[in-house]
């Protein structure tokens, strides 16, 4: 028998409003950029899951070997009795995670919480069906906005995982961890995932692979545009462009246009020029160093118990403490 319940914050018109006003101040801005969060509908989702399947896409491979060798610490150190999983997608590393607490005996419930609902009832169905004795909890909402409900029984460990967090602008990212911070009670846990920095070849060959994928994805949020907002974007039109910034340590993700256009968004009221070659920025994935990393969390009120990274130094996993 397996114990699974969706829930949802916010309705589906609150979302297309929050699209609405997202697409009006981004597009109307000089440079233009939009909020990565729209790139997630069932297509982005599904495109997500092939990017981490990808040979250059290192993260997601590198992230899984520190969480399969781990798992075992995390849930002695814990003792977690629930596992709140932000930005959840498919749940397909977190099983590993999932594998360690049940040897444990610790874990109880298990909250994925993330906008797609698409993937976030897959996820949550899949996991209730292969861990029985599993409550399963799905949440679908904004990280950003909706925190402060977050169900389960204490100590929870909350994750955050694939470098997620590198895709808020640094100030955004102090905000977002305070918050976390917040929800917590002293002793209870954040894992946390970073990217590392590292030869800038790796990393833009991560956000532009060869097959072309990660531009599919790229310009997913176009035809997101188009379907909620019956906007009349060429996907086609646009390139996918993902540049290394070597100041601010972020792979920033662009899409160009290839020729001067006008393009209409009648559910934001809008109309949007493009010159040829411009821009808007549509992510950022900043990269990390272990210092900066100590420090951000200590800043947000964490201690940081253990960084473990994989094998070859590509990317980190924090477990963190909440701290008084
Ligand atoms: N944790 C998974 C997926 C990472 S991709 C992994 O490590 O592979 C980022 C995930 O965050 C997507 O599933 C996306 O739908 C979700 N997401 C992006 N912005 C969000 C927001 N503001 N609130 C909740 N989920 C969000
Ligand atoms: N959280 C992922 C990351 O920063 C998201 C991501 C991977 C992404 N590839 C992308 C976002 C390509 C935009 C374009 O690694």
């Amino acid at each position: 028998m397996s114990d699974v319940r969706i829930e949802r914050h916010g309705s589906a018109e609150d979302a297309t409003e929050a699209l609405r006003a997202d697409v009006r101040e981004g597009l109307t801005a000089e440079p233009k950029w939009l909020p990565s969060k729209w790139f997630y509908d069932a297509r982005g989702s599904e495109l997500f899951e092939r990017i981490t399947g990808l040979p250059e896409y290192y993260p997601t491979r590198a992230e899984r070997e520190v969480l399969t060798e781990r798992a075992g610490a995390i849930a002695r150190v814990t003792g977690a009795a629930t596992l709140v999983e932000l930005g959840s997608g498919s749940s397909e590393k977190t099983r590993a995670l999932l594998d360690g607490l049940r040897e444990h005996a610790t874990l109880r419930q298990f909250v994925p919480l993330d906008v797609s609902a698409s993937a976030l009832s897959e996820a949550a169905e899949t996991i209730a069906r292969d861990y029985p004795r599993l409550q399963v909890h799905g949440v679908v909402g904004d990280f950003t906005a909706n925190l402060d409900a977050l169900p389960g029984h204490r100590p929870r460990l909350v994750a955050f995982l694939g470098g997620t967090i590198g895709n808020f602008l640094p100030a955004e990212r102090a905000k977002f961890l305070r918050s976390t911070r917040d929800v917590l009670r002293a002793g209870e846990w954040l894992l946390l995932g970073t990217d590392l920095v590292k030869h800038p070849d790796t990393l833009v060959a991560a956000y532009d692979d060869a097959s072309g994928v990660t531009g599919e994805f790229n310009r997913n949020v176009l035809h997101v545009l188009n379907a909620r907002l019956g906007a009349d974007f060429d996907p086609s039109g646009f390139d996918h462009v993902a540049h290394w910034d070597a100041e601010s340590e972020w792979i920033e993700m662009r899409l160009r246009a290839r020729a001067a256009t006008t393009v209409r968004v009648p559910g934001a009221d809008l109309e949007v020029s493009f010159a040829e070659g411009e821009h808007v920025r549509t992510e950022i994935s900043a990269k990390f160093r272990r210092d900066g990393v100590r420090a951000e969390l200590a800043e947000a009120g964490f201690a940081v118990r253990h960084l473990w990274t994989d094998a070859a130094d590509r990317f980190a996993v924090s477990l963190c403490e909440a701290v008084p």
